[in-house]
């Protein structure tokens, strides 16, 4: 879809995300024709550096990050030629005429606050301060946003203060994931699904991220976060959300965040016995998540699973069980839906037990498969096996189809087009908080964090946190 000409500004421009993730995504919209003339990027950081350093990063950042596209060297010379530098002071007045003078005002202007919260409330002051805060602004604010309720709350209440909630995009990554968007359209654009899709016909649900990475660099940021601020709070709500809402009556912002919301209020406290808390430990060549960290004491998980349970009418009965962690064996993201068993098997005690498992894969392959029952060809009698219903987008499409956006490149196009629905509302993000908050503060009080060997899929403990209720995680692989 074509966008108007847009400024988008980059607070932070020098930093980690904009050189991995923003810069890169907006080099791919670039090529995709979504940068109409007269659009501009404006980097801007405390870093004194001149455009042409600037533009250097960026080139180097593309090359970097930027995938088979950062090849084609005519398209990078132009998108380069749209780049320039601002240094800025967040807390002082450095940069903020200049910053005034260089963005259009016929055009939509985005700022992406890609720092800490903490300096979220003198952004928003500055740019209204001087005179950018009109109608036609839009800020982009990146997690963590907060670090419980308190926090939160109070966020929302200073960037309110400069801002109607219509311009604020609180970024999710994991929400312009492809296979996201692709779950809600197989939900409800299917007449196939919906009518099974609560407690009398699912027996579980279960959603596992799987990180095979440590925390590398981010010790001193993730130490103070753990597995549950940083994962769970967030993009593993934002799943759950998607996966259990009752169907808005639109595909809009406000529909699509109303249903989530009250998926967040329905659910019930967290239980210290449903949660399962590990911290990975060091192999021979690998450090431990202490030694990461550099804290020998630490007590940050690095792991968890947990068991919830939202009470209403559609899924009351139906747990859901929720497992994120880092140093796993594999890097493997999916929701799996697990079907109950057919109330009678004709085929007798032989056939075995078969149920239906409807799988969204977001990583590493994205697509959802459909695992049904048939007979097993042949002539050996009635043999039944499980195979699955391949959804997967690369085969079913093409590949030129299949080639989806990363979820920046989509996520950032959103903001200008002033399409809020893949992005979370303030009142959401207080929600997730409200619940995820007093297991939290618990941690303090209760047991360390399980170690759990490097490569592994987390500790026993939690196997045996969905054992006990007479099933199984699916094998990380
Ligand atoms: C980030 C977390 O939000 O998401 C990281 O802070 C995590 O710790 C990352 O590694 C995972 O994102 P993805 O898209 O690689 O699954």
């Amino acid at each position: 879809i074509p966008v108007e000409p847009f400024d988008l500004v980059i607070i932070g421009g020098t930093g980690d995300l904009a050189r991995r993730k923003i810069l890169p995504a907006l080099f791919r919209r670039y090529l995709a024709g979504q940068m109409g003339k007269g659009s501009q990027v404006i980097g801007a950081a405390r870093t004194e550096m001149d455009t042409e350093a600037y533009r250097q990063m960026v080139s180097e950042a593309i090359a970097e990050f930027g995938g088979a596209e950062a090849k084609n060297k005519t398209g990078l010379k132009k998108f380069l030629a749209l780049i320039s530098y601002i240094t800025l002071d967040a807390k002082g007045d450095t940069g903020w005429e200049a910053l005034h003078d260089a963005v259009q005002t016929d055009h939509v202007r985005a700022f992406y606050f890609s720092v800490g919260p903490s300096l979220f409330g003198d952004l928003a002051k500055r740019l209204q301060k001087h005179g950018m805060a009109d109608d036609q602004c839009r800020i982009v604010v990146e997690k963590p946003f907060g670090r419980d309720l308190a926090s939160a709350r109070e966020l929302n209440k200073v960037l309110a203060r400069y801002f109607d909630e219509s311009q604020i995009y609180r970024i999710d990554h994991y929400l312009g994931k492809e296979t996201v968007q692709n779950l809600m359209a197989v939900r409800f654009g299917n007449m196939l699904f919906e009518p099974l899709w609560n407690s009398q016909y699912v027996d579980h649900i279960q959603i596992t991220v799987a990180e095979s990475v440590g925390v590398g660099g981010r010790g001193e940021y993730y130490d103070r976060s753990g597995a549950m601020r940083d994962m769970m709070q967030n993009h593993l709500m934002q799943l759950f959300c998607l996966i259990a809402m009752e169907p808005p009556a639109k595909f809009d912002p406000d529909s699509v965040r109303d249903e989530k919301l009250k998926v967040i209020r329905a659910l019930d406290p967290l239980r210290p016995e449903n949660i399962v808390r590990g911290q990975y430990e060091a192999t021979e060549t690998r450090p431990s998540y202490r030694k990461q960290v550099e804290n020998r004491d630490s007590t940050t998980e690095s792991f968890v699973a947990l068991k919830a349970n939202i009470s209403n009418w559609r899924w009351a009965g139906t747990p859901f069980y929720l497992r994120t962690g880092k140093r796993l064996r594999e890097r493997a993201s999916e929701i799996a839906v697990v079907f109950k068993d057919a109330p009678h098997s004709i085929f007798g005690e032989d056939a075995g037990r078969h149920r239906n498992i409807l799988t969204i894969k977001l990583q590493p392959n994205e697509g959802i498969e459909l695992g049904v029952t048939i007979k097993e060809p042949g002539p050996g009698g009635m043999r039944l096996i499980d195979v699955p219903l391949d959804m997967t987008f690369a085969e079913a499409l093409g590949p030129d189809q299949a080639d989806f956006p990363d979820a920046y490149e989509r996520l950032i196009m959103d903001v200008i087009r002033g399409n809020q629905t893949l992005f979370m509302r303030g009142d959401e993000v207080e929600a997730a908080w409200a619940w995820t908050d007093p297991i939290i503060a618990e941690f303090k009080e209760g047991e360390p964090p399980l170690p759990y060997a490097t490569g592994s899929s987390g500790p026993d403990e939690a196997l045996a946190l969905i054992h006990r209720d007479g099933r199984a995680w699916r094998e990380i692989k």
